[in-house]
């Protein structure tokens, strides 16, 4: 199966973080089922902290122990420093259901060099995937947002990460915000079963148009360069955001 773009337009974000719990948990129930655990990787940002705590509210009965969660990209900071990704996830989702702690692999955003946590934290997905030398993890679900510059993850516009085509996880060094972030890289997120991407706001509209209608250059919106080889995307919009397409 090639991979295939769905776009669902919600009316208000409040919709869309709803449609969005509903594919979560439709996602992480069928992962179980067909497969006996569910993998899947988290976005950070603003955007997703209130759908975790709509999934939060809404799971209680989704087989935790089978559920296991990592970061899409993680800032380059400690999980307790208020821009930590993991630490919106914990606060917000992780901290409330009954996900075993061993089930839970933040990235170690806390280790001063931050190539050296991108690799620590490739080898942590290798040595759970099992993959062999080559293999690329296939996760049942990566959550993803967008920024207004049409970045997703911490792929940046004309940034290094961007090249990267045979790790799975790097350091990548974001001028305009003078800061390294850890990311997953385009064959690791191009290898899901499943993205999600949610765009909420009026300062979305353009580059969602750019990536989802637009022939401009890739490399402007790393956004368009997320497409699962054998999976399947689907991007979850609000009405704000989807006012220019
Ligand atoms: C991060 C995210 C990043 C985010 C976008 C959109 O670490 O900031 O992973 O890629 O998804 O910046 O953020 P909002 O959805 O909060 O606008």
């Amino acid at each position: 199966m090639s991979g295939s773009i769905e776009v669902r337009r919600l009316t208000t974000p409040q919709d869309l973080f709803q449609a969005a719990a509903d594919e979560f948990i439709r996602s992480a129930a069928e992962a179980v089922q067909k497969r006996g655990r569910f993998t899947v990787a988290l976005s950070g940002g603003s955007t997703p902290r209130n759908l975790f705590t709509l999934i939060a509210a809404n799971a209680g009965n989704l087989p935790w122990s089978q559920m296991f969660f990592f970061w899409g990209d993680e800032r380059h900071v400690p999980p307790t420093d208020p821009d930590s990704n993991y630490r919106m996830a914990n606060e917000s989702l992780l901290s409330k259901v009954a996900v075993p702690a061993t089930n839970i692999f933040p990235v170690p955003a806390e280790l001063p060099d931050a190539a050296a946590a991108a690799a620590r934290y490739e080898q942590t997905l290798r040595k759970f995937f099992a993959t062999d030398p080559g293999e690329v993890p296939r996760f049942d679900l990566i959550l993803l947002g967008m920024g207004p510059d049409g970045h997703t993850a911490s792929l940046f516009p004309e940034t290094a990460a961007l090249q990267e085509k045979s790790k799975l996880v790097v350091d990548n060094w974001v001028e305009k915000l003078g800061t390294s972030r850890i990311t997953f890289t385009l064959p690791l997120l191009n290898a899901a079963g499943e993205v999600v991407f949610l765009v909420s706001g009026t300062d979305k509209a353009p580059a969602l148009h750019e990536v989802l209608e637009g022939s401009g250059p890739t490399e402007k919106y790393p956004s368009k360069l997320v497409k699962p080889t054998d999976g399947q995307s689907i991007w979850f919009v609000d009405r704000a955001a989807a006012s220019l397409l």
